[in-house]
């Protein structure tokens, strides 16, 4: 297996990983009745992010907390919907990469996890 490479690799990925979210009983309601997303924005948008800290910086500044602390007020995110998050993005990216890459993806993203949940506890 090789490890994540291009921005090709994220966006499969992105995909991979959203096609479990959406079908999950614990959190797939977030994305499909709380948050209603437009895939079609927010999975290029998702790939931008990843990109900019995985490959090359392209620019990506949102304030992803800010975003998190929305959806939050909109529906309390739950312990239990940050551990199937990061077990269904750990599934998707061990499935289909190994290296280092792959790895800072799933330390950054149990960091930024710890990260929320601090902030929308506090
Ligand atoms: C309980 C766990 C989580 C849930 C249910 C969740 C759900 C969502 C939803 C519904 C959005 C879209 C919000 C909107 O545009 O209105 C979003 C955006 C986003 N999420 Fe999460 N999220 C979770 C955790 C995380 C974590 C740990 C990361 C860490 C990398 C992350 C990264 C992102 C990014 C980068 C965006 C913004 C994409 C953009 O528009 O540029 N999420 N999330």
């Amino acid at each position: 297996m090789r490890d994540i490479q291009t921005r090709e690799d994220i966006s499969f990925l992105m995909e991979a990983f959203y096609s479990k979210m959406l079908k999950d009983e614990e959190i797939g309601y977030i994305f499909t009745e709380v948050a209603k997303l437009d895939l079609e924005e927010h999975l290029p948008s998702l790939t931008n992010f990843w990109e900019n800290m995985l490959l090359q910086p392209n620019g990506y500044k949102k304030n992803v907390m800010d975003i998190h602390l929305q959806l939050n007020a909109k529906e309390k995110l739950q312990p239990q919907h940050f551990e199937r998050w990061l077990f269904l993005l750990t599934e998707t990216v061990q499935e289909n990469f190994q290296g280092k890459k792959a790895e800072t993806m799933l330390s950054r993203a149990n960091s930024i996890a710890a990260v929320m949940q601090i902030k929308i506890n506090s």
